[in-house]
């Protein structure tokens, strides 16, 4: 007997590339406030130059900085922060003014470029806008990165998964996380 395929909604097929590893976008206004947004569409494209691309609706206010700004972070959080991490995707900085601190993360400057990092995150991109391509309803916000540091000792060529646990996106409100086990082959 063959296998039965269940089809599903195009709305939904995207999912099926999901769990994706969730981060957060930041950017500086015009007045130096930072905002941040959370972002599951995001994936290394370039080795050399380093690039990475994070898919980006233009009706997210993040978009509209950084198109202003030509610069960005990306912030890896952990699990811990996962309560925070879903507010900074469900309130936009556009209606509410100050969303990082009324959700209580709080930043610091970049070390090379004048962006804002997230404390609270554990690892860190510091990237440059290479290029935007428009692709549908979203915008692929192609990064050059300028500098990247990870905190403590959680990283040495690969994650270590033993000390730290990230945030994967299944879709909605649907988080999963990983096993430590790293399968060597
Ligand atoms: C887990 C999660 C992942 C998300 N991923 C993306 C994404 O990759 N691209 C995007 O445009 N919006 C994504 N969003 C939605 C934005 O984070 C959300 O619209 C946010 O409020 C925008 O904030 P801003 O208007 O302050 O920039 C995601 C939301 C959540 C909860």
């Amino acid at each position: 007997m063959g296998d039965v395929f269940n089809s599903v909604s195009l709305k939904y097929a995207y999912r099926l590339l999901h769990p994706k590893l969730t981060v957060l976008i930041a950017c500086y206004d015009e007045y130096n406030v930072p905002n941040a947004m959370t972002a599951a569409w995001i994936m290394p494209v370039s080795v050399n130059p380093p690039l990475i691309v994070v898919s980006i609706s233009s009706k997210r206010y993040t978009y509209e900085l950084i198109l202003k700004a030509k610069i960005f972070s990306v912030n890896i959080p952990a699990l811990n922060m996962l309560k925070k991490v879903h507010l900074c995707g469900t309130i936009s900085g556009r209606e509410i003014k100050n969303k990082l601190k009324r959700i209580g993360l709080t930043t610091i400057n970049g070390r090379k470029l004048n962006v804002p990092i997230i404390e609270e995150c554990i690892a860190f991109l510091e990237c440059k806008l290479w290029e935007n391509v428009a692709a549908g309803d979203h915008n692929l916000i192609i990064g050059k990165i300028i500098d990247a540091y990870v905190k403590d000792n959680i990283f040495d060529v690969i994650y270590d998964f033993s000390k730290i646990s990230l945030i994967y996106h299944c879709g909605g409100g649907m988080y999963t996380k990983l096993t430590n086990e790293v399968i060597r082959v």
